[in-house]
């Protein structure tokens, strides 16, 4: 693996200035997010739905608006807190279509609630989402809803497709389901700090390259993990959704296949992951290289890709 990863050159040094920044940046939007919340949701279903997240898509929003010199800070931690209960509410809907047993290591939401329960609270927390987007105006609830309907697409497309994934598909699915997000943060970030229209489109490539990089590590610590999404066995069933559900609990509780093996077989899929991470990481940098951007956020956000696929392979050691 370390070989790999150094012959792309993902070495992932000098983080610690990088980090210490981003977890400032990380209090200060944790708190707007919760007094976001209060009176809103039940506090202790916020609590176990919010908390414990790397808030890698609001980090990404609010250090692209302040490289653009942005004014509103509070628009765009409102903007960053909705694109989060979005993607929060998406990981309490993943969890039960995938039956998974744990998130952020605590037990997955729908273990202490129940699936009905936990269905129904991620509702309720797209909704919330969907409020504070539309209360910043009518460009950010609509950026929000094309990132919402590519996201679900892309979810919809790993659900449906019945053959093995190739790259083509592959790249395809984790763009829309994954990369949409992010794109969508960077956008926000961009569009509040009033940039112009082609530095918003710039910004828009930059975090979908950033969103490519985090799934492609994300898959590839599944893979070394040997952990496998149980949702690819819906492939040949989804037919028989609920029985499966059944069958698959039991699955799990077992142990659970490899995830290459139901990925096409013939590809490298590691050599593949690794290859696409270098690539994406090197395209958001070339974006932001010749943007004009305040420092010291143009620096990390050079670095940001690397962090964001760093956090998730730290996962490996
Ligand atoms: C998990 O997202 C789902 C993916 C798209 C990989 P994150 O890894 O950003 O989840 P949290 O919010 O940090 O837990
Ligand atoms: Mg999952």
């Amino acid at each position: 693996m370390t070989n790999l990863l150094t012959e792309h050159r993902l070495v992932f040094e000098n983080m610690q200035e990088l980090e210490e920044y981003l977890e400032r940046i990380k209090k200060d939007f944790n708190l707007h997010l919760f007094r976001k919340v209060n009176n809103k949701l039940d506090s202790e279903i916020a609590e176990k739905i919010l908390s414990g997240g790397k808030r890698l898509r609001p980090i990404l929003l609010l250090l692209v608006f302040k490289a653009l010199n942005g004014k509103d800070i509070e628009k765009a931690l409102d903007v960053a807190s909705a694109l989060e209960l979005a993607h929060n509410a998406s990981l309490t809907h993943d969890d039960i279509i995938d039956v998974d047993f744990e998130r952020r290591g605590k037990p997955t939401l729908w273990r202490q609630i129940g699936i009905g329960r936990a269905l129904i609270e991620g509702h309720r927390l797209i909704n919330l989402a969907f409020q504070i987007a539309l209360s910043e105006g009518l460009d950010i609830a609509r950026i929000f809803l094309t990132a919402w309907d590519r996201s679900s697409n892309g979810v919809l497309k790993e659900l449906m497709n019945r053959s093995l994934p190739g790259k083509t598909l592959y790249l395809r699915i984790i763009k829309e389901k994954t990369a949409s997000l992010f794109e969508a943060a960077a956008e926000c970030g961009a569009l509040i700090a009033g940039a112009p229209p082609k530095v918003i489109q710039e910004a828009k490539k930059y975090g979908e390259r950033v969103g490519i990089a985090y799934q492609l590590a994300d898959d590839y610590v599944d893979i070394i993990k040997g952990r496998f999404s149980v949702r690819s066995h819906l492939i040949f069933y989804n037919r028989f959704e609920e029985k499966i559900r059944q069958i698959m609990l039991a699955i799990k509780l077992k142990r659970t296949p490899h995830l290459g093996t139901i990925l096409e077989p013939k590809i490298d899929w590691k050599k593949f992951l690794i290859e696409e991470m270098a690539r994406s990481i090197r395209e958001a940098k070339e974006i932001i290289e010749y943007l004009d951007l305040a420092e010291p956020e143009k620096t990390y956000l050079k670095k940001f890709p690397e962090y964001c696929v760093y956090s998730m392979l730290s996962e490996l050691s």
